[in-house]
């Protein structure tokens, strides 16, 4: 990162009120001649305008948008969520106290589990049963395992299986969303999974194998992966004959009473042609094939920071701690993508399915840096994240809000220890990532009415390798739950604040309260010895006949709650 020799060029605004008048006058006018409501002292005291429009509603905002995601991979199962039963760490029967009290704070809805790769691996008959008696199989990411990892991310010891998966969901209160292995067991080893969770009380082997592990009554899993990245390490299938595997996986399965949603291995980011592939052929057995599928689950991950000089894999890659303003924004460029291939594989879908009976579920996102920020060594894929992925994982979030109609679910990778983490933990050490915050921060979008919602800031411009290059000024979204508005708005000027009136088209605010993630220093993040490095604070927010005002600080997540009079 050192060689990098194009910084950041901050806009230099004299009159920087001038500026901005003269911006949004060529570029937002119909947005101002729309707020003509607000008195001439407001209006001429900020610098952007937020619009939420009441009377046009997106959608309802799936809970489930605000997943998660965990896999036997490094630290995230073993030493992440799991501690073992007999460790001197708090925990409920071996599961990590501290991370189950804070995914209740953030109403964590759905945990997608057992991956990831590993998930096409994974022989789930050896996660069950008595503990010691249980096979140490060698993980799908021994390959990248180094010197400092622990036996057991190497060897999976099965400590951890499907009973505690779902107890683990039981205890924060979140649906469970099981991967199941397409690319090396038999489809008869998925119907006996979903028979091991789901068959009644005392009706099968399986059921008594459950009872005996401590539920006689049904785990009722409702979602169920059917393999995972499907293209790669998933089975390497072309589209068509994934397709003829998903048929075949998913022509027979038991249901007692319990419906299952079924979520098929969709797209790495752009890759059109794997949609298309797979709905064509698909739909080759008539059009109620689609009334099969629940999901179709595209994946993209934000990595290369390379400004267009490479597409490696390894050379792409950014560093997570060490960046300079220019890897700010590319990366939420980078990530930002995901709007378009929401739209993009949409589109694509309708080709297929004109009804759109199947919807999106990206059950892999973030941002994906090169090795050398674990916070524990050993850790493979482990990140430490700063605010800049804060940032991230807001702007992502309003991205899912704000196309809430076509998106289902959603899955954060992953949870802890892992990539874009919400939690680093390490024996008996714990710590809330900026990211986690985030999550803490939009929870109250979960079910709530989605509303088209308008900004206009100017944009930020810098100089990106020579050539200027402009990104948003102001992006977010916001949700309606009865009185109550939630805003959420992410300023990504590394350096500049915004000063904004939000207008509430259809409707007025009594009153409203801020809160704000940012920090002076953009490369802030919490430590195990620094855990309140950068945390939510409570801002003040004005209310002017119905209008809120408030400055938006510069590199920072805001949610402000607003009630309707
Ligand atoms: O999240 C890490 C890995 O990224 C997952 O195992 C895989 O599905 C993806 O490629």
């Amino acid at each position: 990162m050192g060689n990098k020799k194009n910084y950041i060029r901050e806009e230099i605004v004299k009159n920087r009120r001038g500026f901005i008048q003269t911006t949004l006058a060529g570029t937002a006018g119909l947005v101002f001649s729309r707020t003509s409501g607000i008195s001439a002292a407001t209006a001429q005291s900020v610098d952007s305008r937020v619009e939420i429009l009441l009377d046009e509603p997106i959608g309802t905002i799936s809970h489930n948008l605000y997943g998660h995601f965990t896999e036997h991979l490094g630290g995230t199962i073993y030493d992440g969520v799991w501690v073992g039963a007999k460790s001197k760490i708090p925990n409920f029967d071996g599961i990590r106290k501290e991370l189950v009290e804070q995914m209740r704070k953030i109403k964590a809805p759905v945990v997608r589990y057992p991956g990831g790769c590993f998930a096409d691996s994974y022989d789930w008959r050896d996660g069950i049963g008595p503990s010691d008696q249980r096979p140490r199989r060698t993980n799908f990411w021994l390959g990248a395992e180094n010197d400092k990892s622990p036996a057991s991310h190497k060897y999976d010891p099965n400590e951890f299986g499907t009973d505690e998966f779902v107890h683990f969901c039981r205890l924060i209160g979140a649906e469970p969303y099981l991967a199941a292995n397409v690319r090396s067991l038999p489809a008869s080893e998925f119907y006996r999974w979903v028979e091991y969770c789901n068959s009644p009380t005392g009706s099968t082997t399986l059921a008594e194998e459950r009872a005996k592990a401590g539920s006689a009554q049904p785990y009722n899993v409702r979602y169920w992966g059917v393999g995972n990245e499907s293209w790669g390490c998933g089975g390497n299938f072309t589209p068509q004959e994934y397709a003829v595997e998903f048929r075949r996986y998913s022509a027979w399965l038991p249901r007692y009473g319990q419906s299952l949603s079924l979520i098929a291995s969709g797209p790495n980011s752009d890759d059109w042609s794997w949609t298309r592939g797979f709905f064509e052929e698909i739909v080759r057995k008539g059009s109620s094939q689609l009334g099969g599928i629940y999901g179709w689950a595209l994946h993209h991950y934000a990595w290369n920071l390379s400004r267009g000089r490479t597409n490696e894999w390894e050379k792409g890659k950014g560093d997570a701690i060490q960046f300079d303003p220019v890897d700010w924004y590319e990366i939420l460029r980078e990530g930002e993508r995901v709007e378009g291939l929401i739209l993009g594989h949409w589109q694509v879908m309708s080709e297929f399915d004109r009804e759109h009976r199947v919807k999106l579920v990206v059950d892999e996102w973030g941002p994906w840096y090169r090795p050398g920020s674990e916070a524990t060594p050993g850790d493979i894929l482990e990140q430490t994240p700063t605010l800049r992925d804060a940032v991230f994982s807001g702007m992502t979030l309003d991205i899912f809000n704000r196309h809430a109609s076509k998106l289902y679910m959603a899955n954060c990778a992953q949870l802890i220890n892992c990539l874009n983490s919400l939690y680093l933990a390490h024996e008996d050490r714990f710590v809330v990532t900026p990211v986690g915050h985030v999550f803490g921060m939009y929870a109250g979008h979960q079910g709530g009415e989605s509303r088209r919602t308008i900004f206009s800031a100017p944009s930020v411009q810098y100089d990106r390798d020579g050539k200027p290059a402009t990104f948003w000024g102001l992006q977010g979204s916001a949700s309606l739950s009865g009185k109550d508005l939630l805003v959420t708005v992410v300023n990504p000027h590394t350096t500049q604040v915004r000063e904004a009136e939000i207008t509430i088209r259809g409707g007025s605010a009594s009153s409203a309260m801020a809160t704000t993630l940012s920090h002076s220093d953009i490369h802030a993040r919490n430590t195990f010895d620094n855990r309140e490095a950068v945390i939510p604070q409570k801002k003040e927010s004005v209310v002017r006949n119905g209008v809120v005002v408030y400055t938006f600080p510069a590199a920072s997540v805001t949610a402000l709650s607003i009630h309707l009079t």
